[in-house]
């Protein structure tokens, strides 16, 4: 009852986000006023990939050395004019489709990047296929700090179905055994409740990764906007988020056992230095690239998906922005809510600092619900409790899912 409850609230409220202007003025940005100079991490997306997962709702096309040359060249251009606007970034976050296709690039784009501004943090996601000797070496060199790596599965079947190119699974363990310990903190994607996945082959996934003795993963549900349900419910079979809750309990338990802890509702960690995503380390982000999107101060903007529109526009000296939204001051707050309940707790004071003295009681009945139904604990820090945990990743789920409707149409019309 509360998982379906929360669920409804949040796709309401995350279909206001797939509401935007069609286009900015490039003066809309500006690093300084919207405190820029600090607390602000970079995205920066590369939407190339070797081959296509058809799950999968990221802005990502068939790699093409041409096309990603000439992207890492918009890139910069668009970076510029940030620069201009007088951002500064210490925090990067490289994500994709697969940052890894064009090494020579990425390594001088990551170069550029470090001559523009003190970097303090390099995050960077790439596949198992992905991760060779050389590679690992040439990413050290560069200073990546986290690694992610998206296996999904070890099981074979759940693979096929999946339409996931990974290589057999003992191979796969003994790659992600040669990246283990190279960097601050190595990261596991898993995907959970996939058609097909059964209960038993999750559990052993999860075994699996313990085995392996790695100190972090990701266990995203699967998310699938309306078009990639009824493409997979016709390929395999229903999408049934009445079994994710299982899936879920599956990951607590057998993750707690194991000494990680919850970084975020998705994300175990086990160790000291652990980074997490960024969406929950800072409140505010900008995304570079073509399909990235970013938030800053309650704008909600949104780069075109277009390969060709974003060459058009970066190439000409403008902003690739194609829609934009202002956010309400309770579209603001419920945001703040469910990035900060997505990392495990909100600080009311921080919650204050940022939304002023009478934020608390602005988001009274929000605040209320998650109370009474004992989804939390605390005064001062708000803590997610074991009850509050599935209600919080549902949350999370639907308000991505709204994402990818917004992706899948932009990418659909080439806007
Ligand atoms: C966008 S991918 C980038 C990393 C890399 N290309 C890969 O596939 O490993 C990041 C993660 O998103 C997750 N993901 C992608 N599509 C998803 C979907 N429809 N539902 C849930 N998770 C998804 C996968 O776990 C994947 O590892
Ligand atoms: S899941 Fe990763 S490799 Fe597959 S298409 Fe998406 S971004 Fe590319």
């Amino acid at each position: 009852m509360i998982p379906e409850l929360v669920s409804f609230v949040t796709r309401r409220e995350g279909r206001k986000f797939r509401h935007l202007s069609p286009a900015v003025g490039d003066s809309i940005i500006n690093g300084e006023e919207l405190g820029g100079k600090g607390g602000i991490s970079l995205y920066v997306h590369i939407p190339f990939c070797r081959s296509l997962c058809p799950f999968c709702c990221f802005n990502r096309y068939l790699f093409d050395e041409d096309l990603a040359r000439r992207y890492y060249i918009d890139l910069k251009k668009e970076l510029e004019l940030y620069i201009r606007r007088g951002f500064s970034f210490s925090s990067i976050y490289f994500g994709g489709g697969t940052p890894t296709v064009l090494m020579d690039e990425l390594s001088s784009f990551i170069r550029y990047l470090r001559a523009q501004f003190n970097v303090s943090e390099v995050s960077l996601e790439t596949t198992p296929r992905e991760l060779t000797e050389q590679n690992i070496g040439l990413l050290k060199e560069m200073g990546i700090n986290r690694l992610s790596i998206g296996v999904q599965s070890f099981e074979e079947p759940v693979l096929k179905t999946m339409g996931r190119v990974n290589g057999p699974a003992d191979e796969v363990k003994s790659r992600l055994l040669m990246a283990e310990g190279q960097f601050d903190t190595l990261n596991v994607d898993f995907v959970f409740n996939f058609p097909g996945q059964t209960i038993e082959q999750f559990t052993a996934d999860v075994a699996a990764f313990k085995e392996l003795g790695i100190d972090q993963a990701t266990f995203y549900p699967l998310m699938a906007s309306p078009h990639k349900k009824d493409a997979m419910e016709r390929k395999f079979n229903r999408v049934d988020n009445s079994r994710e809750q299982q899936f879920y309990g599956v990951i607590t338990r057998e993750l707690y056992r194991g000494g990680y802890k919850a970084s975020t509702a998705w994300c175990f960690s086990r160790g000291e230095r652990m980074i997490d995503e960024y969406i929950i380390e800072f409140d505010d982000y900008i995304g570079i690239g073509s399909g990235s999107v970013s938030i800053v101060r309650g704008n909600f903007f949104v780069n075109s998906f277009s390969l060709d529109r974003y060459h058009e526009l970066a190439g000409a000296g403008r902003l690739p922005i194609v829609g934009w939204r202002k956010l309400s001051e309770k579209e603001n707050l419920r945001y703040y809510l469910l990035t900060k309940l997505f990392g495990m707790k909100l600080d009311i004071e921080a919650l204050r600092r940022r939304f002023g003295n009478n934020a608390q009681s602005k988001l009274w009945t929000e605040l209320a619900f998650f109370k009474t139904f004992g989804l939390v604990s605390g005064n001062g820090v708000l803590h997610v409790t074991g009850k509050g945990m599935y209600p919080v990743s549902v949350m999370m789920r639907d308000f991505f899912a709204a994402l990818n409707t917004l992706r899948e149409h932009c990418i659909e019309h080439q806007i």
